[in-house]
């Protein structure tokens, strides 16, 4: 019944996730029994597979946190300065307790709006965090006026500091004994974040945080993304000295010979971390940055939310073929697979994990959360948050081209479109059951951890078909209006 998959993906035809199914298996364990731990590269271990895009409205400090806590990791941007990147690694490796603050932060210069966010606002040196703290604005009695920071802001003497590595319940304590109702988190006398009562009870109604993921450092785990220009040495140089756990060489197109000569330059001047290498879809490609070195192989080409390539450049593959004819070569030589872009739902991160990837690496599905960077915006009445592709021509004036090889072209072309991804909330709580859901689509597999699926896939236990049109409007939602209680979550 149905076909294998060495079947299914050689009769020509390049197909998306949404394009083929799995026919369901034998039950015999509880959904609880499913382990989704993974590895992310050689020699990191992860507990969820999820990484975080770099990219520069979804992985800055406070989503690699939250990620790293949840398990997964985020793959910090470079769509900015070395000195910038490298402080926004700090900054997450200094966030234990792995909230996005609700406070508002300003400079002296600033002015207050006239609607400000919440009753404080924070006032730092930069405006923004990790800074140094001159002082704050309580806004009970100056709603409705816009007036000078610099004029109304207290100073920082009642201001209640704590080390940034003080946990939940020692905070709490201190709120409680001073009648406080924030806290000031600082480390190396810059301030790392702001916490409000309410921003704990938060924290503690969302699901409980499993096995983090913690480097050799004792601190969050984050990786890094670099091009493969000269400068992108002195880049490096940065982001390993803040304690970049692994690197990413963010190209779209990574069999190059600058992919292939930085591999080799990174593994010999930094033996003990992970490169990352991609993207690739085709086992050719594959081949050759694995015999380069790299740790982990990046596969998609065109398969993202907000990706033209393929309409653009006529090069790329459907996702779920690209992840299954990569995984199969790499799995031959012990290097994990990151299926990136093309995720909208748990459906997908099934089939991306159970085709052969070890993890899944998000840009959308992350995005509009309260941990994506970027301020919320209202839409038609929607609250959202930006999100633009690294390719489109907005990402790129800002200095992302070179991962489009656009550095010595004078005239750009965009790879990619701008757009807003509606509020969804925490990843602290939205992932959790995003991987409870993985775990039932496992379980209907029969399948109770990765490497049995990939075990069970590979054998030809496991069998697939392909979709028509038909079959895939009656396996969404349908005959039903969405929103009236039937979507699915
Ligand atoms: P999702 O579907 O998760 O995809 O939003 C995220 C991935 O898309 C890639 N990416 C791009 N691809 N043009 C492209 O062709 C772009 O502008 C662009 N920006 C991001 C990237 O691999 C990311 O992880």
């Amino acid at each position: 019944d149905g076909f294998a998959a060495s079947r299914l993906f050689s009769q020509g035809y390049s197909y998306t996730y949404d394009d083929v199914i799995f026919l369901p298996h034998y039950i015999d364990f509880p959904t609880d029994a499913v382990s989704l731990s993974t590895s992310l590269s050689r020699n990191i271990r992860l507990s969820i597979p999820c990484v975080a895009s770099p990219m520069d409205t979804v992985s800055e400090a406070y989503m690699a946190a939250a990620m790293a806590a949840l398990g997964g990791i985020a793959i910090v941007h470079s769509n900015c300065t070395s000195a910038q990147q490298a402080s926004i690694i700090r900054h997450a490796k200094s966030l234990h307790i792995p909230i996005a603050p609700s406070v508002a932060f300003a400079s002296p210069q600033d002015v207050l709006p006239a609607a400000p966010q919440g009753r404080y606002v924070f006032v730092t040196e930069s405006g923004t965090l990790p800074s140094k703290l001159v002082g704050y604005v309580d806004c009970e009695n100056l709603k409705g006026e816009e007036v000078k920071i610099f004029d109304h802001m207290r100073d920082c003497k009642s201001v209640e500091s704590v080390p940034w590595n003080y946990d939940l319940g020692k905070i709490e304590a201190i709120l409680e004994e001073k009648k406080s109702d924030f806290v000031v988190l600082e480390r190396d006398g810059e301030v790392v974040n702001v916490l409000i009562k309410e921003d704990l009870e938060r924290l503690k109604g969302y699901p409980k945080l499993g096995a983090g993921t913690v480097g050799a450092d004792g601190e969050w785990m984050v990786g890094a993304a670099l091009g493969t220009r000269e400068s992108d040495k002195e880049r490096l140089e940065h982001v390993v000295k803040a304690g970049a756990n692994v690197l990413v060489l963010d190209s779209s197109q990574g069999n190059s010979i600058y992919q292939i000569e930085m591999i080799k330059y990174i593994k010999k001047t930094y033996p003990q971390l992970d490169v990352i290498g991609g993207n690739v879809v085709t086992m050719s490609q594959a081949q050759n940055l694995i015999q380069a070195g790299v740790d982990a192989l990046r596969v998609g080409m065109g398969s993202g939310s907000i990706c033209t390539t393929q309409e653009v450049c006529a090069v790329g593959r459907g996702q779920a073929t690209a992840v299954y004819k990569v995984s199969s070569i790499a799995a031959q030589h012990g290097v994990p697979v990151i299926a990136d872009g093309g995720i909208s739902n748990s459906g997908h991160i099934v089939k991306a994990l159970v085709l052969g990837a070890s993890t899944v690496m998000m840009g959308s599905f992350l995005a509009g959360s309260t941990e994506a960077p970027g301020a919320y915006e209202y839409k038609n009445g929607q609250r959202v948050k930006k999100y633009r592709g690294m390719g489109s021509l907005e990402a790129m004036t800002k200095g992302s081209d070179q991962r489009y090889l656009g550095d010595t072209a004078k005239l750009k072309i965009a790879q990619g479109v701008v757009g807003a991804v509606a509020d969804k909330g925490s990843v602290l709580k939205f992932v959790p059951y995003t991987m409870q859901a993985v775990k039932q689509g496992f379980q209907d597999l029969g399948a109770s951890s990765l490497p049995m699926a990939h075990d069970l896939l590979r054998s030809g236990t496991l069998r697939l078909e392909v979709r028509t049109g038909a079959a895939q409007v009656e396996g969404g939602i349908h005959g039903a209006e969405k929103g009236t209680g039937l979507a699915p979550f």
